[in-house]
């Protein structure tokens, strides 16, 4: 079953495009309409809550599922939906759930893997050894699978996917379970791997993980993409919920605190501190110094606070929810 890789031209910059993805499941929607592009070498996320759609939209685009008649999927510029089969071997896949044998060893899933790929005993020996190393795991090729912790286990299913040379990878939640220095290890596997050139689809619940490693990141709910937006655009298009926080030294009386209300709409009390939010800090806080000279007020511990990947990510998912779109 050795199929050619679809190598991608120089001129190509798109790697995925997929249009109309769909698929339910007796009386659910699991993926609506879906459709994205992913340029060569970016490293884009989706990220979703539990039942988003996310591995439904990663099966459709890899094959696993069927295709309906509005659905088209083009890979490297080539329209791939009339046979899946054909292209596959341009995805390396890591799945939710592993494929790899737990009775066999590291060496001999590699092994069998490979002959699945139709790659010769020679190249096989040559690549394995060459992932294996790469992936810190050529002390354990003798290993059964069973017997691996769950980080090495994973590193052995990216050390599977990548066996056939593969220009797109597929990640399903790869660091689901691990422990931060397990999973910190495997981002620095995956933007490792961009360097080398390859274009990375990855899902995740974690958003420091999107915000650390995804060029863009689509967010997914109830099987429709709600954005697509890099981290960095996401967040601003929600600074209106940027905090400044500070403390004022001494005593505030009522009438000075009800002033400021006026000033700053949402001014709230919390703790020992003061907090509004704002749309533009730089302008808002140059109007505070202003009223506390005026009003001999001391300013002390003043910050602004970003809103994070996580707010405007659970706000984005709340508004859909309750059906009020983007
Ligand atoms: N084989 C199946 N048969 C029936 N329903 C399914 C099947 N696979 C998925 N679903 C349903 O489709 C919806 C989307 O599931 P999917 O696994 O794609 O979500 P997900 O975003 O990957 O979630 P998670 O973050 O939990 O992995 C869910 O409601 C799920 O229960
Ligand atoms: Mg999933």
């Amino acid at each position: 079953m050795a199929t050619k890789i679809q190598n991608p031209n120089k001129e190509d910059k798109c790697a995925i495009r997929a249009f109309n993805l769909r698929k339910e499941f007796e009386d659910l929607i699991a993926v609506d309409n879906v459709s994205f592009t992913i340029n060569k070498g970016e490293i884009v996320g989706i990220l979703g809550p539990n039942g988003a759609g996310k591995t439904t939209t990663i099966r459709l685009l890899t094959g696993i599922f069927k295709l309906d008649d509005q659905a088209r999927i083009e890979i490297f510029e080539k329209d791939m939906t009339e046979n899946p089969n054909k292209y596959k071997m341009n995805f390396g896949i890591v799945p939710e759930i592993s494929n790899a044998f737990s009775d066999y060893t590291v060496w001999q899933n590699l092994n069998f893997s490979g002959g699945i790929y139709g790659i010769s005993k020679e190249d096989i020996e040559i690549r394995a050894k060459k992932l294996l190393n790469q992936f810190e795991l050529i002390e354990k090729r003798h290993f059964k699978t069973k017997t691996l912790s769950k980080g090495l286990k994973q590193r052995l299913n990216f050390c599977l996917a990548l066996l056939h040379e593969p220009p797109i990878l597929i990640l399903d939640e790869p660091t689901s379970g691990l422990d931060p220095i397990s999973a910190k290890m495997m981002r620095t596997y995956i933007l490792q791997l961009k360097k080398e050139g390859k274009t990375i689809l990855i899902t995740t619940h974690d958003l420091r993980e999107a915000q650390t490693i995804c060029d863009r990141i689509l967010i997914m709910n109830r099987g429709k993409i709600i954005a697509d937006e890099s981290p960095n655009n996401l967040r601003e298009r929600f600074k209106s919920t940027d905090s400044i926080i500070f403390k004022i030294d001494g005593v505030l009386s009522d009438d000075l605190k009800n002033k400021m209300k006026k000033m700053f709409k949402n001014l709230k009390e919390k703790n020992d501190y003061l907090v509004f939010s704002s749309s533009n800090a730089l302008k808002d806080i140059t109007k505070l110094n202003k009223f506390s000279e005026e009003n001999n007020l001391k300013i002390s511990d003043l910050k602004i606070e970003e809103t994070s990947l996580e707010e405007v990510f659970i706000h984005l998912i709340n508004k859909d929810s309750r059906g009020e779109g983007k």
